[in-house]
């Protein structure tokens, strides 16, 4: 039992942290255009970045993602802990991805809580990357359209659905980023979201194996932890992120690169 029990430590500290896994799904979506059928989303949440610890995995996931060739890529938040000093060396290293259809950026709250958003817009858009706070962006893809509409961050922020969603015409599908995934029931409130993509709960970060539940929940996070979620019509997609706050620990729970493929249902 106590070799076990030193094995679980050794692989919750220094093991499974690095461990980045991808998934890849489906994301059934309904009223989604013929023409989207098919489009594939790289998702990356909660790097909460640390130079000293996390420069291999950060290179890891964007070596990842690239060879993915998604047609966006999603950062739903939560780029620092606490130090806005270390976005520069991250977007160095941020910046070299791509995707054919852009990539789209909405605040945490670790990152509203330390940072000015004006800043943070600056600093991501000089390294090519399209930061939303409370507004869209209309893309054309293959003869559709298709919203993209991120939110400030919650918790603390200043979201506004409304105002973000404001102007994209209804029939128009919707891909929400929004950092704190409890507020996908407000996103729905004020209009049929496509799919929303959330993170913010590092999947608990620390989970039970075989009962696969999350003990320890944030607020903002708690009714939707990880995975796949409806409300009527609109989707959402949590996930479990890539880096650590508080102690660099994971357990049951690998740091998650998302690779969603957009399908049509009826
Ligand atoms: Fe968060």
């Amino acid at each position: 039992m106590l070799a076990g029990a030193a094995g679980s430590v050794a692989n919750g500290f220094w093991i499974e942290p690095d461990y980045l896994s991808i998934t890849r799904q489906d994301v059934s979506c309904k009223k989604l255009p013929a023409g989207l059928d098919g489009l594939r989303i790289g998702l990356i949440a909660d790097l909460h970045y640390r130079p000293d610890q996390d420069a291999g995995l950060l290179e890891d996931v964007v070596a990842r993602i690239q060879q993915e060739k998604p047609d966006i890529i999603a950062l739903a938040g939560d780029y620092i802990s606490a130090d806005p000093g270390v976005i520069s060396p991250m977007l160095a290293c941020l910046g070299n991805m791509n995707a054919t259809h852009g990539i789209f950026a909405v605040m945490g709250n670790h990152d509203g809580w330390a940072g000015n958003a004006a800043i943070f817009r600056q600093q991501f858009e000089k390294a090519g990357i399209s930061f939303l706070i409370n507004q869209h962006s209309v893309l054309s893809i293959r003869g559709e359209s298709l919203a993209v509409a991120g939110t400030d961050f919650v918790w603390l922020g200043r979201p506004d659905p409304v105002k973000t969603m404001r102007g994209i015409s209804k029939n128009t599908p919707i891909l929400a980023l929004v950092h704190e995934p409890d507020y996908f029931d407000t996103m729905c409130a004020a209009r049929e979201v496509t799919l929303q993509l959330s993170g913010h709960t590092h999947g608990g970060q620390c989970r039970v194996p075989l009962l696969d539940v999350a003990p320890k929940t944030v607020k903002h996070g708690r009714k939707y932890v990880y995975g796949n979620f409806s409300n009527e019509d609109s989707r959402l997609f949590v996930t479990r992120g890539v880096g650590t706050s508080g102690p660099r620990l994971r357990f049951a729970c690998p740091p998650e690169l998302a690779i969603l493929t957009l399908r049509a249902s009826s």
